[in-house]
């Protein structure tokens, strides 16, 4: 089975969670699928083959990913923590999502000056949290290598709202 249809298979939708309209995605059983994980993993790793030299992940889920690929990659892994967990000093950036706002924090200086960065997280919705992190990624000093997700919600405007940056996604759906 390919990569997307696994997705597809394996994942659950929640309707009203984590409040009453919104229809959640769950990727979950999709990482407890061992071959799930490990295509979504390759296929991330090759379809940004030579185009980054970091990763960072969205907490919580992001994280997932992102050490994942680190490993793989044998590249260095920046974590995009939600605000108040990192110590010391952070650059951070206010969000909308799709069910409140949020603010998102970085710790500068932690790896190379211009490294290319690639954004990692399970799901793309309006593209807040996507965009947040470019902002970090960039005020860091770095540069977005890409972004990449497993699932992409179409219709909540997450792809404009990213712009020019290059946006993969495992699984498109409206
Ligand atoms: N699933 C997971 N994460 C999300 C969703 C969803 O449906 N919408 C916004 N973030």
């Amino acid at each position: 089975m390919s990569v997307s249809d696994l997705v597809l298979e394996l994942s659950d939708t929640i309707p009203d969670f984590p409040k009453p309209g919104i229809v959640f995605r769950d990727l979950t059983p999709v990482f407890a699928n061992a071959d799930a994980f490990t295509a979504i993993i390759d296929d991330l790793a090759a379809r940004f083959a030579g185009k980054y030299d970091a990763v960072a992940g969205l907490e919580a889920r992001g994280f997932l990913l992102a050490a994942a690929l680190a490993y793989a990659g044998h590249v260095p892994l920046v974590a995009i923590r939600k605000e108040g967990k990192l110590p010391g000093e952070v650059l951070s950036e206010t969000y909308d999502l799709e069910y409140g706002t949020a603010t998102f924090e970085i710790h500068p200086g932690q790896i190379v000056s211009g490294s290319r960065v690639l954004i990692v997280d399970d799901v793309l919705a309006t593209g807040g949290s996507a965009v947040a992190a470019t902002r970090l990624v960039e005020r860091a000093g770095y540069v977005v290598g890409g972004i990449g997700v497993v699932l992409e919600l179409d219709g909540l405007g997450g792809r404009d709202r990213l712009g020019d940056y290059e946006l993969y996604s495992i699984v498109t759906e409206a």
